[in-house]
Parts: C-alpha cells; sequence; structure tokens
C-alpha cells in the first residue's frame, strides 16, 4: 500500500491518511466507489460509471488522491482532484458560471473532484484532513469544488477551511440538483483558524 502521509497521534486507534498514487488506484477503486455511494446515499449503480471517470482523471499528471486507512488497512474515506483546466468538463461550465475574476480563480486552481467519508466515521474530523493532505504542499492558488446545495458537513468543513461562494444554485447539465461553486485560497488557513 502507499506510504503513510500523516498519521493519527493520542492512544486512540490510529487512522491513517496515505498517498494513492495512480498505480495503486484500480486495486482500491471498489473500495472508494462504495464509500462514494454510501456516503451520497446513491444507488450502487453509479459507482461503475463514478469509477470510470475517477480512473480516467487519475491519467492527469496533477492527480492526487488521499485515502483515509484504519488500522487494519481498511479505507474509511477519500478525496482527489488535479489541476483545473480549459476543456474540461467542469472547468469549462464553471468558467461561465461564476462572477468576479474568473482568472484568479481557476487560472491556478486544484479541482477538488470528489471527498467522501463512511457515514460510520464521519464527525471525527477525517474530511478535514484528507483535505488538508490534499493541499499540503500544491502550486496552485487556489481550490475548487462544487457541492450539492444544503446545510450539512461538507459545507460546515469548507466553511471551515475559508471557502467563499463562488456561484451558488448553479445546475450542471443531467443533475437536477443545484450546487454551489465554492473556492478558497491556497494555502488553506491553519487548524481552527478561517471564518466565513
Ligand atoms: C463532507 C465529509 C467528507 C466531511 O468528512 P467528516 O470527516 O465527516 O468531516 P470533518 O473532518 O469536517 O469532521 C466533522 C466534524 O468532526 C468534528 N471533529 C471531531 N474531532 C475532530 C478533529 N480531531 N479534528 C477536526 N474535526 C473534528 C468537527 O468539529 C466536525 O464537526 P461538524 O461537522 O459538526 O462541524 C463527509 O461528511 C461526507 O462524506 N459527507 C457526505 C458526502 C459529501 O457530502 N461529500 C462532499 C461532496 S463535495
Amino acid at each position: 500500500m502507499a506510504q503513510p502521509s500523516e498519521a493519527g497521534g493520542g492512544g486512540v486507534p490510529t487512522i491513517m491518511i496515505v498517498d494513492v498514487p495512480r498505480s495503486r488506484l484500480p486495486g482500491r477503486l471498489a473500495e472508494a466507489m462504495a464509500i462514494y455511494v454510501t456516503a451520497m446515499g446513491y444507488p450502487a449503480s453509479s459507482g461503475s460509471q463514478r469509477g470510470t471517470h475517477m480512473l480516467r482523471h487519475a491519467g492527469f499528471d496533477s492527480f492526487r488522491c488521499r485515502a483515509a486507512l484504519a488500522a487494519d488497512g481498511t479505507m474509511l474515506g477519500f478525496g482527489y482532484g488535479y489541476t483545473s483546466l480549459p476543456g474540461q468538463w467542469w472547468h469549462d461550465l464553471v468558467l461561465r458560471a461564476i462572477a468576479g475574476d474568473t482568472q484568479d480563480w481557476l487560472g491556478s486552481a486544484f479541482e477538488l473532484s470528489e471527498l467522501h467519508v463512511l457515514p460510520a466515521a464521519q464527525g471525527a474530523g477525517l474530511g478535514e484532513r484528507l483535505l488538508r493532505s490534499l493541499a499540503d504542499g500544491l502550486p496552485h492558488r487556489t481550490m475548487v469544488l462544487s457541492t450539492p446545495e444544503g446545510e450539512n458537513r461538507a459545507w460546515r468543513l469548507y466553511r471551515r477551511m475559508g471557502f467563499y461562494d463562488l456561484a451558488r444554485n448553479h445546475l450542471f447539465p443531467g443533475d437536477h440538483r443545484p450546487f454551489g461553486v465554492l473556492g478558497a485560497r491556497l494555502p488553506f488557513p491553519p487548524s481552527g483558524g478561517a471564518s466565513r
């Protein structure tokens, strides 16, 4: 398995955040997609479609993926992203949707494509650890993402990490749900830091 990039401390069972290089992804894809469908409440069938996208994204030079692993190696959560570039589906749609200085937000941006933690493992800071590990040392000016509108843990996490609204109630083709498009300056504020 990939090398640990960071480990939990204290006397509690250790959950490690590890890098998942593209070469290791196929072997962990089913586990990641099971987390994706469970965390999002999607039908199991949507995992295979998403998995195909993830494998394609893993071909990008800038692909970066982190997983949270329990002591026995079970995956509890994962997140990944890559450099957001013109010509990519999400980038081109968001470029037209956001107000203000689009170059400032999208000109040097790491696009967070997915971030999910198994429901039973949520509420213990794993999402934040995954996000911080993904951002660690990135050369990009910003991190950008979209997430379904709602008052939930994802929104609380993103606000805590300093994400701003770039667009609200945005509709992507093929999805009836409104999304918030959010962006944060990198590096992230230190733990316990950000407002708004
Ligand atoms: C969004 C998601 C990835 C966040 O993961 P998480 O591990 O639950 O989130 P966090 O790391 O923010 O931790 C959550 C809570 O643990 C608390 N916490 C407990 N111990 C903590 C610690 N040591 N460090 C940090 N936070 C800690 C936080 O205060 C936070 O409380 P809050 O949710 O009441 O604000 C996860 O909830 C999820 O998978 N949700 C469903 C899928 C989804 O919406 N994904 C995002 C789509 S873009």
